[in-house]
């Protein structure tokens, strides 16, 4: 059983790659920072395979680079944890200036009333 995770180099990719490699996966790491997947592979590697790739998913052809990638190396797994990706918040002032509304410009959520994020359900 193979688990590809995205942006397993850090953080919550990271961790899943942890509690994956625990369960006896093999990993296929990838995110644009070639010294941390490196230091990721040199801590998981041992009781299971893991491989890495270095790759911009944010460059319009970097999914489609990594997919031709995995056919070319025979790779399909079996797990996909699409984690990569950046998350801020950025404080937007209105046109009077009285009120701020948080917005999620990755995601490209528009600001909304002040509050509506913490008020989703
Ligand atoms: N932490 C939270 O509270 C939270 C809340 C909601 C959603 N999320 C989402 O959950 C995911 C993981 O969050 P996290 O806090 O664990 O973040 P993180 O530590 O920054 O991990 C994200 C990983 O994705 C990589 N990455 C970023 N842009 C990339 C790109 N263009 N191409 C390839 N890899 C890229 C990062 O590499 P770099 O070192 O280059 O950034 C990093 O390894 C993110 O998608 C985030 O938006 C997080």
């Amino acid at each position: 059983m193979v688990a590809l995770i995205t942006g397993g180099s850090s953080g919550m990719g990271l961790e899943f790659a942890r509690q994956l490699a625990a369960r006896g996966y093999g990993l296929v790491l990838v995110s644009n920072q070639e010294q941390a997947l490196a230091e990721a592979a040199r801590e998981l590697s041992g009781p299971v395979t893991v491989r890495t790739r270095c790759q911009d998913l944010a460059h319009e052809r970097g999914a489609d680079e990594l997919f031709a990638w995995c056919r070319a190396e025979g790779i399909l797994p079996d797990v996909l944890v699409n984690d990569a990706g950046m998350f801020f918040f950025k404080e937007l002032q209105t046109e009077d200036r009285t009120a701020s509304a948080p917005s999620c410009p990755p995601c490209s959520l528009p600001a909304r009333r002040p509050g509506w994020w913490t008020s989703m359900p």
